[in-house]
């Protein structure tokens, strides 16, 4: 039966997924499936946009037939000839004789050779900016050659402001049952496929890509509709601007690609060795053992990293055999502008490190780090200076401010009351017991993903358990709270107390977590994507699952807390030489806070503490 979706009123989806074929062009691994798009409009005249993969040929003859309803098919466009989107176009000219097939004369020629026969008189032959009217629409032809075949055209459906765009703008990744990005989490699940996809599959084709951009640029695009994965209606910007970066050969991220080649693990032991001390230096890394992970990963990898490190044992007196099929594979996908360092390891004649960097010797715009290691079997504790010198060489070459010797001055407390803090209640849940505390860092840090950052005091039970379970809910507290509720949250302990027991202003959110329902204006769920410890505190940043407005009550800031909810010390509490938390009110007495004092009641550290005659 017909499988359809409307992309709008006049056109509608009448493609299909594959899940069974494992390996894409024969070679990419696509363990999600891939979908090939099809797209029929109906007006005056009907047209359908390119036809698709023999695997799902059933499928799409019964969608196109249920669309036509009984009409018949003008038009069939052509966009590109690669068997995948073309396989299927010879028994669509039998289904529907009278169709005429929209193509340019390279595609013409590609049709005879694929399946041995002249279209003739069928073809309806375009030239670069002719315009085609099926009534209500009129289409524009945007050449786009080597994206990724040289014949590669996109439509502009001027009416509806659509760009049919081929292969551009695909990712691998079935659609499952939705159309649109904007249905689904494209940018977080997709978007490793979708470069995946680019870097593999047109990757090689930079210049003719940023070609193709700068036409489509000149265009008022309102949909993107591609041959493969989801439809793009809605904040594309940031899609094409990917494709500027990596058609560019423009690094997506600041780090280090690792890719390494190990036959006994001594190679594979230097390569984690190093990965270690990158992340300690503070760069970001990415790792993949060549003779296990697909090639297509570790190209989308370079792809997406500054920096890459080729760690590989000598081999036949050559570069170990999966790591120069790799290496083999950047040079033909163009890879370039990239900071390039190598690990040799050789038993009795280590050649390998050279061999690498020989083979990537003419790519454009490559810097070689000097700092190169080579291993005689396995690394020794006597090479560590080595490592560092590569850790140092690398770290040198990653653009930030240098931070050597800072001048310092005093470290008040007061200053840092002036940030606007807000106050939560952070709540988590583990086995069976429901616990929260009251937190003062919560900060969204970017907005797709929708993405927040809090920072726990390690010292709460609340932190153990987010930590363990990765997740938590966040109701965000305003000024009509009351100071019962900091009692309950945040001056006890959940080691020691049931903070939900007699709680009634509380309900759970869809991931089964509490959350306060009273004087809060808003519930945030989320989902720990990393945790990095900090000394005092954890930062936990974390994905929304679930977020809701509950009031248009202000929030509280810390700073309204502290002047107009917790109750005040006494005149003759401020006379004592002491120092006051000013989270919780408790007092310390004695002229010097010991620099690691927590305090007892709500496990602040000195920070939160003002002298009791300033207070
Ligand atoms: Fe999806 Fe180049 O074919």
């Amino acid at each position: 039966m017909y499988c359809t979706r409307k992309v709008n009123e006049d056109i509608t989806w009448v493609g299909g997924d594959d899940r069974r074929l494992v390996l894409f062009e024969g070679v990419y691994s696509i363990p999600d499936g891939v979908s090939y798009n099809s797209y029929l409009i109906l007006d005056e005249k009907t047209i359908l946009f390119d036809t698709v993969d023999k695997a799902i040929g059933k499928v799409f003859f019964e969608n196109v037939e249920h669309v036509l309803s009984g009409r018949k098919l003008d038009y069939v466009v052509v966009q590109h000839m690669e068997p995948d989107h073309s396989a299927t176009l010879m028994d669509l000219l039998c289904h529907y004789p009278e169709v005429k097939v929209v193509c340019n004369q390279k595609t013409k020629t590609m049709i005879e050779q694929f399946f041995g026969e002249d279209i003739g008189e069928r073809a309806y032959l375009v030239k670069e900016g002719d315009t085609l009217s099926t009534g209500k629409h009129e289409f524009q032809f945007v050449f786009a050659p080597m994206v990724h075949w040289p014949e590669v055209m996109f439509t502009f459906d001027k009416t509806d402001r659509v760009l049919f765009s081929a292969d551009a703008f695909g990712t691998f990744g079935a659609l499952n049952g939705s159309l649109f990005a904007d249905e689904i989490d494209f940018y977080g699940e997709y978007m490793p496929d979708a470069r995946r996809y680019y870097a593999n599959i047109i990757g090689k084709y930079g210049p003719q890509v940023q070609s193709a951009l700068k036409k489509v640029s000149a265009l008022d695009i309102a949909m993107i509709c591609p041959l493969h994965g989801p439809v793009h209606r809605r904040d594309f910007d940031k899609y094409i601007e990917k494709y500027r970066l990596w058609s560019s050969y423009t690094p997506e991220e600041t780090g280090v690609m690792i890719a390494y080649a190990s036959i006994y693990g001594n190679t594979a032991n230097a390569a984690q060795i190093l990965a270690c001390r990158l992340f300690d230096a503070g760069i970001k890394v990415r790792m993949f053992d060549v003779s296990v992970d697909p090639a297509s990963k570790i190209v989308s990898a370079a792809f997406r990293m500054s920096h890459l490190v080729f760690a590989a044992s000598t081999y036949n007196a050559g570069v170990f055999i999966t790591m120069e099929e790799v290496l083999r594979d950047l040079v033909l996908h163009n890879i370039q502008n990239r900071t390039v360092a190598f690990i040799e390891n050789g038993t009795w004649a280590p050649a390998s490190g050279k061999l690498m960097r020989d083979m990537l010797a003419g790519q454009k715009n490559m810097t070689f780090l000097e700092s190169a290691i080579t291993i005689r079997s396995s690394l020794k504790e006597s090479q560590s200076d080595e490592m560092d010198a590569l850790v140092s060489a690398i770290s040198a070459t990653i653009s930030r401010p240098e931070i050597v010797d800072v001048p310092k001055g005093e470290i008040e407390p007061a200053a840092l009351f002036t940030i606007s803090y807000g106050l939560f209640v952070l709540t988590a849940r583990e086995g069976e017991k429901d616990n929260g505390s009251i937190i003062n860092t919560v900060t969204q840090i970017s907005s797709a993903p929708k993405r927040i950052s809090i920072s726990v005091s390690k010292g709460s039970l609340t932190h153990d358990m987010v930590l363990r379970t990765g997740v938590f809910n966040i109701s965000v507290l305003t000024e009509a709270s009351k100071f019962d509720l900091y009692e309950r949250f945040g001056l006890q302990s959940g080691r020691d107390a049931e903070k939900f027991e007699d709680f009634l202003p509380c309900e759970r959110s869809a991931n089964g977590l509490m959350y306060v329902t009273e004087n809060v204006n808003a519930l945030m769920s989320c989902k720990v994507i990393s945790a990095v410890d900090y000394g005092s505190h954890t930062l936990f940043v974390a994905d929304l699952t679930e977020a809701k407005k509950l009031s248009g009550e202000p929030s509280v800031t810390y700073d309204y807390y502290r002047k107009n909810i917790k109750p005040r010390p006494s005149e003759k509490a401020k006379k004592k030489k002491g120092w006051l938390c000013t989270v919780c009110g408790y007092i310390y007495e004695g002229e010097v806070l010991p620099p690691d004092f927590i305090c007892p009641i709500c496990k602040h550290g000195v920070e939160v503490f003002v002298p009791l005659d300033q207070a």
